[in-house]
């Protein structure tokens, strides 16, 4: 079983990525974990579509690979940052050629607020609806006040959170035995 995580952040301290890298160190040894990282991703422009840049032509290839995905996604302005959106629309084109499809994805995310992410994950949710993507309902991550759960270089420390990951996997595990 292949995993792709990927981060909508592209700090290297970031808490997204810190959660990813915790869920690729729980993930079960029967599956592997890689981490994709959008900082190749230019933004999207669809003169480009014919000949897909190189890392949107990676990005592609990597999803089309996987058996499912991970994605921690952090909030900006109550919704969804534009590098995760980006990638999302390149992933989706050209139209009839979209490599999300019919995948089953798991959404997580952490943020310094209260709310921890839920006002992006659920709009996450709905741009998966048009993706025709398998999204997990639950268990649900939404990690508020996250300067006190990872570390200044983004690692997670809290063990709970990283106990509910690995439940997180085991689900999306069994969602993909589902819908194979
Ligand atoms: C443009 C911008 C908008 C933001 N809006 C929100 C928000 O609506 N809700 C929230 O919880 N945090 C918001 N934040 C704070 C981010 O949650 C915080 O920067 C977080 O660390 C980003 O995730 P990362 O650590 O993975 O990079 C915002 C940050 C930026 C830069």
């Amino acid at each position: 079983m292949k995993i792709l995580g990927i981060a909508g952040s592209l700090r290297k301290q970031s808490y997204n990525r810190g959660l990813l890298r915790a869920a690729q160190e729980v993930a079960p040894s029967h599956c592997s974990f890689e981490i994709f990282d959008l900082k190749n991703i230019p933004l999207y422009n669809q003169e480009d579509e014919g000949t897909l840049p190189e890392g949107v032509a990676h990005l592609k290839k990597s999803i089309r690979a996987a058996d499912a995905l991970l994605i921690a996604t952090p909030e900006y302005n109550y919704s969804i940052p534009g590098v995760l959106k980006n990638a999302l629309d390149w992933g989706s084109r050209p139209y009839g050629d979209n490599a999300w499809d019919r995948k089953p994805v798991a959404i997580i995310g952490a943020s310094p607020s209260l709310q921890g992410t839920s006002r992006a994950q659920y709009h996450l949710r709905q741009v998966f609806v048009t993706l025709n993507m398998h999204a997990l309902n639950k268990p649900e991550l939404m990690i508020g006040s996250a300067q006190d759960k990872f570390d200044a270089d983004g690692n997670l420390t809290d063990p709970k959170i990283r106990q509910k990951l690995a439940e997180i996997l085991a689900a999306l595990l069994s969602c993909i035995q589902k819908t194979v």
